[in-house]
């Protein structure tokens, strides 16, 4: 018998910080040799889910106490009024909730997401982490500690599995590769235009939409983080609907002559990486 088995860690994130939570603790229950993948859950096949054994849930809340986008059509699943009360039986897990105390639905998508589970018949091997922003040492106040306790309870079902999670060995989740070859891969064509890839959500709208208003330092000049208040308009005839809670996010691009530096230095340094190479980006997966 192995002395460790399969643990599978989903994350719910809006904003990546749960996502870049789930990814530092599935690196240490890679450390600790389990198998399985960290995964949005909304990319998770859900049919697995009645198979699993262990899971560690990380998911954050946003709006008002509403799940992230990249859990909701997972969690719609689970709200299915014909899954029978003993579906996840076998499943015994942890939900680590992201929020801030500053909302009046603290981490509401986690304590819904905790007590579903229970409805569906997994049992939790820990009460739910509450992890608050407005804590002095953040999230990783609630984290850490419940963490620690979460693979001591692990040791029940895998009394042999390593305790050490000190190794210093980076588990990347992803592994890139350079394809040299300016056919499309596997057959889909990528976006050709190197200086200006378009966002991947359908409301994406270009900079030209939007002239500035104003951009005003909010934090006083000798203070060291320097936050904004910047204000947009919109020209043209775009109009953006838009609802209390919502969130705009500004995606940077490089500009095009910092795009032919860059390549210009691979080139002085005789680094093979030309524009027209696709990076092959693909998920880690141990054994699957
Ligand atoms: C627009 C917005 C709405 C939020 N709503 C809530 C909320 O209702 N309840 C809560 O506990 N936290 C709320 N938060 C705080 C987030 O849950 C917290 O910042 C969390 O770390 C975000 O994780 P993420 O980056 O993975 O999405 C909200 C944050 C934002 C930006």
């Amino acid at each position: 018998m192995s002395d460790t088995g399969r643990l599978i860690v989903l994350y719910g994130s809006q904003t990546f910080t749960a996502q870049e939570a789930a990814e530092r603790i599935w690196r240490t229950t890679k450390i600790l040799d389990f198998k399985g993948p960290v995964q949005a859950m909304d990319d998770y096949p859900i049919s697995r889910l009645i198979h699993e054994e262990f899971a560690l849930f990380v998911c954050a809340t946003t709006g008002q106490g509403d799940e992230p986008d990249n859990m909701k059509k997972f969690w719609k699943f689970l709200l299915r009024k014909s899954l029978p009360s003993n579906s996840l039986v076998k499943l015994k897990f942890g939900v680590i909730g992201f929020g801030d105390s500053n909302y009046s639905k603290f981490n509401f998508a986690a304590k819904k997401l905790h007590k579903r589970l229970i409805q569906l018949g997994a049992k939790p091997l820990l009460d739910l982490a509450l992890c608050d922003y407005q804590h002095d040492l953040g999230h990783d106040a609630v984290l850490i500690p419940w963490l620690k306790e979460f693979f001591t309870k692990m040791q029940i079902y895998f009394p042999k599995m390593k305790t050490d999670t000190l190794e210093n060995s980076f588990v990347p989740r992803w592994k890139v590769s350079i394809s040299k070859n300016t056919e499309c891969l596997n057959g889909t064509c990528l976006n050709e235009d190197i200086y200006y890839g378009k966002g991947y959500k359908d409301n994406c709208l270009d900079a030209q939409c939007f002239e500035l208003e104003k951009n005003i330092r909010t934090t006083d000049e000798t203070h060291f983080q320097d936050v904004r208040l910047i204000t947009l308009r919109t020209v043209g005839n775009d109009k953006i609907d838009y609802q209390p809670g919502d969130v705009f996010n500004i995606r940077p691009r490089n500009c095009k002559e910092d795009v032919d530096d860059l390549f210009k230095i691979f080139n002085t340094h005789k680094i093979d990486i030309k524009p027209h190479y696709y990076l092959l980006v693909e998920e880690y997966h141990d054994g699957e």
